[in-house]
């Protein structure tokens, strides 16, 4: 079979893949190129970016890097027949200083020695002309799957909040674990408030000196960039980040720009380890963005009838709308042992187990909200305990111990 021949099969095929792998070719003989331009068209999975036409023998490590472009490609061809000599130093400086960047040699010579000059120089496929069009989406899907997994260890987990009604205690919650989040596990958090108005956020961190809120990120996501970010976000003393909501009411709803809340997040998931979204109990467009973003999605109530029916009611809107059951946990907050209506019966109402439960103390969680000070007092409390648990269970990595063992708990997190 020819190289023409192989990719003769053209409406375009589908791989999901994800993002197409981007490929560089080194001194790529013509039709090997035209067949690699082919079989590009035909199934999407690869980008041909450039072909450059010389080892680069003579040249220092960052001049022959460089010479590949910025970013880096996903692979490298080296086709190694032209100066086999001059392909494998290549090849090796390739290995070594482009560790994210597969090298793929290309050869007509299909001798043992010829392969295993190649492996040794750090490549990790050995393609023989004219190339199998099999034998290369493997090899393409294999460094396709390495980068989507690359790319998910960077991505922030999103944990959405929502109470089942007013008053359910969620922006505590949300401000609380993210706080011991960033304090005790020393994880990187952004807490984003996602109401239009009122939002407490701020206010329960103690950082309303904000300059600029949510929606405005949101009118502006095609400026966003690590600077453009700064100007949005506020840092508490636990380490916790904060995009506060509007002040007042925000003036111009209707004009968030379409995908903005889609494209913010995704930007937003690369550069933290946990984004914890407080979200207005509404079923409205933005939340639902949110929902189908987040890793998992915190329903906030208390165990009372009213509470506990419209968490029946949120269930039903989110199974309409094909939220994955799996990722809603239900979260009783202000538990109490005697509580009027028992837990037994609300997991009955739900079909749904009771994922955390958290203490009933009024005095000590008012007191930290307006006060800011009986962190010793909070500190010891039930629903620190409670919350550190919590947060432990999601965020301590493995192999480490989180802070609150040094009986630092939420100590601090107030203080300013
Ligand atoms: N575990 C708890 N024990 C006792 N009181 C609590 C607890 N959690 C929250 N509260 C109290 O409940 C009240 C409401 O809390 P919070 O503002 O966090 O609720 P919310 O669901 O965010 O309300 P909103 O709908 O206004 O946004 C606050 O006064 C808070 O101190
Ligand atoms: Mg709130």
């Amino acid at each position: 079979m020819t190289a023409n021949d192989s990719t003769s099969a053209s409406p375009r095929e589908s791989f999901y893949m994800g993002e197409t792998v981007s490929v560089v070719g080194v001194c790529v003989d013509e039709e090997t190129w035209r067949f690699l331009g082919l079989f590009a068209d035909s199934t999407g999975l690869i980008q041909l970016r450039t072909r450059v036409g010389d080892y680069r023998s003579g040249q220092d490590q960052d001049a022959v890097l460089e010479y590949l472009g910025n970013p880096a490609p996903d692979i490298c061809l080296v086709d190694f027949d032209k100066d086999r000599r001059a392909a494998a130093i290549m090849a090796e400086r390739i290995h070594s200083g482009l560790p994210d960047t597969a090298v793929f040699a290309v050869s007509s010579q299909t001798h043992p020695d010829a392969i295993l000059e190649a492996m040794r120089s750090g490549c990790g496929e050995y393609l023989v002309k004219p190339i199998d069009r099999e034998q290369l989406v493997k090899a393409v899907a294999r460094i396709g799957a390495r980068r989507k997994e690359k790319q998910e260890q960077g991505r922030a987990q999103i944990l959405a909040f929502m109470g089942s009604k007013g008053g359910c205690g969620t922006t505590t919650l949300a401000t609380q674990l993210g706080a011991l989040l960033a304090s005790s596990f020393s994880r990187s958090s952004l807490l984003l408030d996602l109401h239009p108005d009122f939002g407490d956020a701020a206010l329960y961190l103690k950082l309303t000196k904000s300059r600029f809120h949510f929606f405005e990120l949101l009118e502006n996501t095609d400026r966003l960039d690590a600077d453009f970010l700064k100007s949005f976000v506020m840092r508490h003393s636990s380490g916790l980040e904060l995009i506060p909501a509007p002040e007042g009411s925000v003036a111009s709803r209707e004009a968030l720009p379409a995908g903005a809340l889609t494209h913010a997040l995704s930007f937003l998931r690369l550069r933290y380890e946990f984004i914890l979204v407080d979200l207005p109990p509404a079923l409205n467009d933005e939340n639902l963005t949110v929902i189908r973003d987040c890793d998992y999605l915190y329903l906030v109530t208390v165990a009372e009838v009213s509470a506990v029916r419209n968490v029946v009611r949120q269930l039903e809107y989110f199974h309409s709308k094909e939220i994955p059951r799996e990722k809603i946990r239900v979260v009783l907050n202000r538990h109490h042992k005697r509580n009027v209506v028992s837990d037994a019966q609300i997991e009955k109402v739900l079909e749904q187990k009771i994922f955390w439960r958290v203490p009933n103390q009024y005095p000590q969680v008012v007191k930290t909200i307006h006060e800011g000070d009986p962190v010793a007092q909070l500190s010891s409390s039930e629903v620190t305990r409670s919350l550190e648990d919590w947060a432990e269970s999601i965020g301590k990595k493995p192999g480490t111990e989180g802070k609150k063992k040094e009986g630092r708990g939420i100590l601090g997190l107030w203080e300013r």
